[in-house]
């Protein structure tokens, strides 16, 4: 079974495949061509490329070895500053390779309280030498004033129903697949500009045969809480590459981030049928890879790593 995720396919490489954002992206353009750049903070709703943005500019700054200049963490709980503190550190001190700078990449930066975004500001000011700090935020006025000063702020739109299209038609050449014209503004009403949501939303639908209105309305009301508990039980029958299929059905059709399905797992553990010994064990393990994951693990490999834990567990 070969499954492959759309949102990661056609995500854009480079700035000029970036759809509108243009405000945006003309400004990078002109950091990139004079080979620095400052701070930044990036405002925008869910889906509408900020991290797109951040990986392209990695690429466009750093070459082919970008990899080992760029670290994305996501920022949004409690223990982030600390995880953060930690990685930023341990990253800065490698000698970067062929650049001055490196890029950190903060995701969900406006989760993080008010102390916690102080001790953010002072990370930066400490490594602002070797690193350059993007963060990522849905709402600019929850980041505190000191940060803003110190970054400058890009504001992303939400996509309009011509940007929406357009991306959906570069997916649908991409994969030689039928899409007409009604599916594509169902597709834009339900994802709202979300191309995220927008190409999860068409990969689905085009999972059930021809993409039209009527297959984009039935992907998009297909979400339902127990395909978590299936999962579970597949993988704790001992049967793998269904609980992994079951995995990827949540990931891509339901279009849920590895966060959201870690949670649903935690939270249906405890009405399994189980030795409350195995229950705390699991317990454990979700703990431990809700961590990997912060850390900027890819879900995919984590939480297959998470189901084989839970095979292992049972029968
Ligand atoms: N302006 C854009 N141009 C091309 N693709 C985009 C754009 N915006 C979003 N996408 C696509 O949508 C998906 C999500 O984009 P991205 O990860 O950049 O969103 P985001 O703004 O960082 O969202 P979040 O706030 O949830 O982290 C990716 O597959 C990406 O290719
Ligand atoms: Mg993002």
């Amino acid at each position: 079974m070969h499954l492959e995720i759309w949102t990661e396919k056609y995500r854009p490489k480079m700035l000029e495949d970036v759809i509108d954002q243009k405000h945006v992206v003309s400004r990078l353009k002109a950091w990139v061509k004079s080979g620095s750049i400052p701070h930044m903070l990036f405002a925008g709703p869910a889906g509408v490329g900020k991290t797109t943005v951040a990986l392209c500019l990695a690429r466009e700054l750093f070459g082919s070895n970008w990899k080992s200049n760029f670290q994305e963490t996501n920022a949004s709980d409690e223990r982030g500053i600390n995880i953060v503190r930690g990685r930023v550190k341990e990253f800065a001190r490698m000698k970067s390779m062929g650049s001055e700078f490196k890029i950190v990449f903060l995701d969900e930066s406006d989760a993080l309280t008010q102390e916690a975004q102080q001790a953010l500001r002072r990370t930066m000011e400490r490594f602002s030498d070797s690193c350059r700090f993007i963060l990522s935020c849905n709402y600019s006025s929850r980041i505190i004033d000191p940060i803003q000063s110190r970054t400058s702020v890009f504001r992303f739109k939400r996509l309009n129903k011509e940007s929406v299209k357009e991306y959906m038609k570069r997916i649908a050449a991409g994969e030689k697949i039928q899409v007409n014209d009604d599916a594509l503004d169902a597709i834009f009403e339900i994802s709202e500009g979300d191309l995220r949501k927008a190409t999860n939303l068409l990969q689905s639908s085009s999972a059930l045969g021809k993409v039209t209105k009527e297959s984009v309305y039935d992907a998009a009301a297909q979400s339902k809480p127990e395909d978590i508990r299936n999962m579970i039980e597949s993988a704790m029958a001992g049967k793998f590459m269904d609980a992994r299929k079951k995995l990827y059905e949540l990931l891509i059709t339901q279009g849920l981030s590895g966060e959201d399905v870690i949670k649903g797992i935690h939270k249906e553990i405890f009405d399994l049928k189980l030795a409350e010994e195995t229950k705390i064990q699991l317990a454990e393990k979700i703990g431990e890879f809700e961590f990997r994951l912060n850390q900027g693990g890819s879900p995919e490999i984590q939480l297959e790593a998470l189901l084989a834990q839970f095979m292992k567990h049972g029968k």
